[in-house]
């Protein structure tokens, strides 16, 4: 068998044992005689796995019980459109959004369909390059919620400290960084994340709500709305049941690590080291500030840029493979969630000394 270390920024590396486990229990899952893809979402086999997945997302966020836990479709993108929908109440209430990169402007863009959307503050003049301080946040005690992107993908920024929004409710997308470090839950009004990053596969995405926020706009389609998806236990149509199924696996996983406050320990080192090995050469270059830099998305170029197409070839050849940035940013990108391994970074750090030995 021959495994590569994937750094794609999502769909991402999966841990080995939960591939593992998914194939072992493929055809027939736990004695059912049938592959979980096969079963009925109402059976008595399938609704212990989905509870079993929302109590392991209580148990490693630690989610007090005034919150509801949602497992829905449409991807973190359906949500730049649901939060406002169920949030905003009037025509002309406004949303406060932090523009930290292309994913906070097109949810911002979308917001902007059914709310006033005030910018608190946007990076986008310094290409994104880093995250704006609570002092530079403009933020309106009128915004019904702020939204923020705790983790910012394409350019590898995050932030490193938690918006003060006094009593207004905090919405963030933490699609790339959620269960990559501890958070506390309570800090937030509403919580969604794609899964296809830190969670399992793509299919699936993960929101967490507070019950106050529930049933305030009255007619919703009901897809769309928070409260009649809890009221069914994110059951109201067919779930994504797979993707759930690989998620609770990769939560136990996560779990029997040691929780997310071992995830964060290993974070901090790969990317001390990944970023220590792009600071001290000249021939490679990280574009973020260092107080935003993220833990997730490491984004670097190459000195001479024409070496890029050679740097990926040569990599992929080492079984290094989806490393090219961004199509909007260009340039490299290693993308070293929870499921990258400590060796993976090593190996990276291996190949990008010996490259620029080679070609420096
Ligand atoms: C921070 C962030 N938000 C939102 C999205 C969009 O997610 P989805 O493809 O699940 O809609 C992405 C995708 O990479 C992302 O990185």
């Amino acid at each position: 068998m021959t495994r590569v270390y994937n750094f794609s920024a999502g769909p991402a590396v999966l841990p080995l044992s939960v591939l593992d486990r998914a194939r072992d229990e493929m055809t027939d899952y736990q004695g059912s005689g049938m592959s979980v893809m096969e079963m009925s979402h109402r059976s008595s086999v399938y609704s212990a796995i989905i509870a079993e997945a929302e109590a392991l997302l209580r148990q490693l966020l630690t989610i007090p019980d005034n919150y509801r836990v949602l497992l829905l479709q449409g991807g973190a993108s359906l949500q730049f459109s649901m939060v406002p929908m169920n949030l905003i109440t009037a025509p002309g209430q406004q949303a406060d959004y932090i523009i930290t990169g292309v994913w906070a402007q097109k949810a911002a863009a979308e917001a902007r369909k059914h709310a006033t959307v005030r910018v608190a503050a946007s990076s986008e003049v310094v290409r994104f390059c880093r995250i704006p301080r609570q002092q530079e946040l403009d933020l309106s005690p009128a915004a019904v919620y702020v939204h923020m992107t705790s983790n910012n993908t394409v350019v590898g920024t995050e932030y490193d400290y938690l918006p003060d929004t006094g009593p207004v409710p905090l919405v963030a997308d933490m699609s790339s960084n959620i269960l990559s470090r501890p958070i506390d839950v309570s800090r937030y009004g509403l919580i969604y994340a794609g899964a296809q990053k830190n969670l399992g596969p793509s299919g699936v995405t993960l929101v967490i709500v507070r019950d106050d926020l529930l049933g305030r706009v009255g007619q919703l389609p009901i897809m769309l709305d928070y409260q009649v998806q809890a009221e069914h236990g994110s059951m109201l149509n067919t779930p994504p049941t797979y993707a759930i199924y690989i998620l609770k696996l990769v939560l136990e996983w996560v779990r029997d690590q040691g929780g997310v406050a071992v995830m964060e320990q290993r974070n901090i080192r790969k990317a001390a080291r990944l970023y220590q090995a792009i600071d001290s050469s000249a021939f490679y270059r990280c574009p973020t500030e260092v107080a935003s830099r993220s833990r997730m998305n490491v984004p670097f170029t190459l000195t001479d840029e024409t070496l890029t197409p050679r740097f990926l070839a040569e990599a992929g050849q080492a079984g290094l493979v989806t490393l090219e940035g961004h199509r909007l940013v260009g340039g490299l990108r290693a993308s070293i969630y929870n499921a990258m391994p400590e060796e993976g970074v090593a190996a990276l750090i291996h190949f990008m000394h010996d490259f620029a030995r080679r070609y420096g």
